[in-house]
């Protein structure tokens, strides 16, 4: 196998090469190594290095190196700008796009473990269809969520009350997002000045979240508190699944790809839409339910019982171990181990007595994991699968705010997700699991019970918010939620062009 890969690798280099003959010879060569700008905590299922990622793609005929870097990879940028724009002067934009834009964008294959040439800085680039359409693109994407931008019916749709947008995802003005990730702020702020330096007149800032690796030992956890990043498919073609992942066809994320069934313009293969949310989490919100609704499951005390009620609610500890491995207490061990924190499906076939369909002693039908993955609650493989790639923004909880028990209203202390997921059709990724599976109470795939919404981001459309299941003791027993601990602020559907699109379509 890796005598193979030598002249394998040798042969996709000059495909590279002379696939994209407007990139700088300094771009593919070579240069000394930059340290990385990803995380990497124990509990996330590896990368693929940059070989094998190459031997594997070869295989079902992928080539990464036409795929922006920040698809397939997850949850893992240290820091990350999400620069939104809107385009001025399409004429400029297009000609400095194509000439001093495009070699600064990352492909998958130089962001991978030892890659030859990782960037110091990571860009991608992604449209709104606003921003296709001042392009002059008029091929149609054929995905009507892109289609009519995230605001149309929003609110029927996803639940969001608009009076929280961001006014700049509220107004018409993004036609596109450049995402700069790196080890350091500086590094991001130095690469957004050369981009604006570039577009100059070409473009204009309309909003800009910073996201940041929270610190310490907290660094791969959200705002809450949990490691998260544990669980995103394996796209067959890059990564091989670890124990209980799934493996998704590489369509299923990727436009055009084998398990894309929609009809595309030849030029957005390899492309992926990109849905970003700006959802604040109201930490100290949250941590006083769970004080306040803390279980009573013998054997543990009050704080142990309100972190329990937390672990049910997202269907893994704070650590990132599973709740259906490990219901009562957290297993620090099995956290951090890849080969075991997947390894589970709800259903315990070893337990004849156990019926997945109506006990929910190990994990409540209505946990966050549960409701947006239901795994082999489903019979059979399902395409509803997205890649979570976002960040957590803003500071930590002050002092004050944890002494209040409330989120300042100081908007510079807000904090949450920049959510960012990653599908070839966003009816089937983000917008399905957000509306069909964690808004839902009524009806849970096909055990009919009223079980409610996700605790973590399910909205309730007739505004009584609750889920069951949390208790153990007490399964049909509903806890209402009085608030909401996570808020939407808006967001937009985005699509982000395989490289080849950008040199051959969008600049020209
Ligand atoms: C602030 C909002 C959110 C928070 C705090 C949050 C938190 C988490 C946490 C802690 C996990 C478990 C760790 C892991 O599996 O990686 C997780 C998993 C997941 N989340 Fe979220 N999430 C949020 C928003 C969303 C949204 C908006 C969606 C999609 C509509 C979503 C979909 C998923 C999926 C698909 C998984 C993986 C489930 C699995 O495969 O087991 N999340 N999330």
């Amino acid at each position: 196998m890796k005598l193979a890969l030598t002249p394998l690798l040798a042969a996709l280099t000059c495909q590279a090469v002379s696939a994209f003959p407007n990139l700088e010879p300094s771009a593919l060569r070579p240069r000394a190594s930059n340290p990385s700008i990803l995380i990497d905590p124990p509990g996330f299922p590896p990368l693929p290095s940059a070989q094998q990622a190459a031997f594997q793609s070869a295989v079902v005929g992928l080539n990464l190196s036409n795929i922006q870097g920040d698809i397939l990879i997850g949850m893992r940028k240290k820091k990350e700008l999400f620069f939104f724009f809107s385009i001025d002067n399409p004429t400029a934009f297009k000609s400095r796009l194509g000439s001093d834009i495009l070699p600064l964008i990352t492909r998958t294959t130089q962001i991978l473990p030892n890659a030859t040439h990782p960037p110091a800085t990571a860009v991608n680039i992604a449209f709104s269809q606003r921003g296709l359409n001042v392009l002059g693109i008029r091929d149609d994407l054929n995905d009507t969520n892109f289609k009519n931008g995230q605001m149309y019916n929003v609110t029927a749709t996803l639940g969001d009350q608009t009076s929280y947008w961001e006014p700049a995802f509220a107004g018409h003005h993004i036609h596109g997002v450049f995402l700069v990730a790196s080890d350091t702020i500086d590094k991001v702020k130095a690469t957004l000045s050369r981009i604006q330096k570039i577009s100059k007149g070409s473009i204009s800032e309309v909003y800009r979240i910073q996201g940041h690796a929270r610190p310490g030992n907290e660094q791969g956890h959200e705002h809450f508190g949990f490691l998260d990043g544990v669980s995103n498919p394996a796209v067959s073609g890059f990564a091989v699944a670890v124990p209980g992942q799934a493996t998704v066809d590489p369509g299923i994320i990727l436009l055009g790809e084998s398990g894309d069934t929609g009809t595309r313009p030849d030029w957005a293969k390899d492309g992926s839409f990109l849905a970003f949310r700006q959802l604040q989490q109201r930490v100290p919100e949250f941590n006083k339910f769970l004080v306040d609704n803390a279980l009573s499951e013998p054997g543990l005390n009050a704080s142990e019982n309100a972190e329990l009620l937390g672990a049910r609610m997202v269907g893994r500890w704070k650590s990132g171990a599973p709740i259906d491995l490990t219901p009562l207490k957290d297993d620090p061990v099995l956290a951090v181990d890849h080969n075991r924190n997947n390894d589970f499906n709800f259903t315990h076939p070893d337990d004849p007595n156990f019926d997945f369909k109506t006990n929910q002693s190990y994990c409540p039908f209505s946990a966050h994991i549960r409701k947006t993955n239901p795994r082999a609650d489903i019979a059979n493989p399902f395409n509803q699968h997205i890649i979570r790639a976002g960040i957590p923004y803003g500071p930590e909880v002050t002092d004050a705010e944890n002494a209040s028990n409330s989120s300042s209203t100081d908007p510079s202390l807000e904090r949450g997700l920049a959510f960012v997921s990653y599908q070839s059709n966003i009816g089937q990724g983000f917008a399905f699991l957000q509306q069909v599976w964690a808004n839902n109470k009524n009806e849970y795939l096909y055990f009919a019970l009223r079980i409610g919404e996700d605790p973590i981001i399910g909205v309730a459309l007739d505004g009584e918010r609750f889920a069951s299941g949390l208790d153990p003791k007490n399964q049909t027993r509903n806890i209402t939620f009085n608030e909401d601990f996570v808020v939407s602020r808006g967001g937009e559907y985005f699509f982000s062009p395989s490289i080849s699109a950008i040199q051959n379509t969008l600049s020209v």
